[in-house]
Formats: C-alpha cells, structure tokens, sequence
C-alpha cells in the first residue's frame, strides 16, 4: 500500500512539473498538424512561423485553455482573433519574402502580424479601435517583435507614409476594395481581403496587381467581422 502511495505521489510530482511552455508547446504542433498542414498550407515559412508564435500570449486570460483550438476566440470590443488556419492561409497566399514590406489592416490582438514579423522583414499594422491598437501594440513590444508597427487610425486610407507594400493582408471585411490599398501596393504585388456584406458570409479574394491591370480571384467562403469606417 505504501509503495502505491508513493507512485502516486510521484505521478503527481511529474504532472506538476511539466512546465506551462511545454504544454502550449505541444498543443502548438498539434494546430499545425491538424489544422493547418493537414488542410494543405505547405509553405515552410509559415508553417514555422505558425509553429513559433505563441497564440495564448495574444488571447484574454478566459480564452487560454482555447488557445490553440480550431477557431477564432474573441478578444474584447466585439472582435476576434481569427482561426489559426486562416491565418496561416492568408500568410501563405500573400507569398511571404524576407525582404518583403508587408501593411495588414486589423490588428486586433497582433497576432497575424507577429506571425507576418516571423517571416517579411517590415510589417505595419493599423487597427481602428484605440484599446486593441494600444495592447497590441505592448504586447508585440513585450514579445520583443521589433519589426511590426501599429498605428491606431481607419485602414481605409492605408499608410501612404510607408507605402507601397509587396503585400496587403485586410482581416476585416470590406464592401468593395478600398482604393487607397489598390494604389499602395506595389507593381507585382499581392493583396487578400474578406469582400461581402457583413452580416452573410463573405468571399475571401487574392488581388494581384501587375501594371495597371488587377486581377481577382475568388478564394474561399469566410466569416470576418465588419470593416469599420468606410467602405
Ligand atoms: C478579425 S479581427 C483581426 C484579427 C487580427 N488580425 C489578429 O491577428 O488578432 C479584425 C480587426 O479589424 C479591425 N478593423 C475593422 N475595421 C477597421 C478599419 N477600418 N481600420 C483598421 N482596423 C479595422 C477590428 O477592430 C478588429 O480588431
């Protein structure tokens, strides 16, 4: 009996120490597994990138035992972070470069663009509402992400100042394409946007601009929350 008592004990000891990182760790290679490589993201930047960045540093504290899950997980003012694989999707289909400039509109939690700041070598980011914008903004600070800068203002009109872009990643969904992001990116460049009403799902599109000729293509159904502002 007293030698059941101390396997049990030791059990628990090894479960205890089983440290935090490790378990969030495994559950991370797991998403990348299950539900990012296996629905058919190949490229190894992102997937390492997928693979790298903490997910549970970017959610509310109520959400971290679903931080690794297969969805979006809301991150306070009536928005979301979005599912780990349309991230990784939208990452990929934007054919990521080292040497790439990359304008994302939607921070929300900084998420996508840590994991963007994995891969291109500048990433500018704009949210339109000040407190997600403000801890975004501490939070990639804090994860030493030196490379990914926020501005707190409407992503309609983009950000002239650091345009053009090699590419544009829009998480939020839009009416039409706003002009604005068409003329900051650059000749050769790629841009992935939710396009549709609101409130019914919406079609994810890949712009691509090559001169003055733009071409769409109609991606895959997704839900995104609301463009705010015009469009
Ligand atoms: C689905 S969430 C983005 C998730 C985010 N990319 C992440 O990784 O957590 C969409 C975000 O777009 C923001 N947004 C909506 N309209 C915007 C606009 N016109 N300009 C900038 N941000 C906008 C919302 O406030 C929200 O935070």
């Amino acid at each position: 009996m007293k030698s059941l008592y101390f396997i049990l004990g030791f059990t628990l000891l090894l479960v205890a120490a089983v440290p935090e990182d490790a378990h969030h760790t495994s559950r991370r290679e797991a998403m990348v597994g299950s539900q990012i490589a296996a629905r058919g993201v190949t490229d190894p930047a992102t997937l390492r990138a997928m693979g790298t960045v903490k997910r549970h540093l970017f959610v509310p504290e109520a959400s971290l035992a679903d931080a690794y899950d297969d969805r979006p997980l809301p991150i306070g003012y009536g928005q979301t972070i979005s599912q780990p694989f349309i991230v990784a999707y939208m990452t990929e289909i934007i054919h990521p470069q080292q040497d790439h400039r990359v304008l994302e509109i939607g921070a929300g939690s900084g998420y996508q663009a840590a994991i963007l700041a994995e891969i291109v070598r500048n990433v500018y980011t704009m949210e339109v509402i000040p407190e997600l914008g403000r801890a975004a903004r501490e939070r990639l600070r804090k994860l030493g992400c030196r490379n990914a800068e926020v501005r707190i203002a409407n992503g309609y009109d983009g950000w002239p100042e650091q345009a053009p872009f090699d590419a544009i990643v829009v998480t939020a969904a839009a009416e039409y394409i706003p002009p604005p992001l068409l003329k900051q990116l650059k000749d050769g460049g790629r841009m992935v946007i939710p396009i549709g009403s609101p409130f019914l799902v919406q079609t994810l599109m890949l712009v691509e601009k090559k001169g003055a000729q733009i071409t769409t293509t109609q991606l895959m159904p997704v839900r995104f929350v609301p463009f705010r502002g015009s469009p």
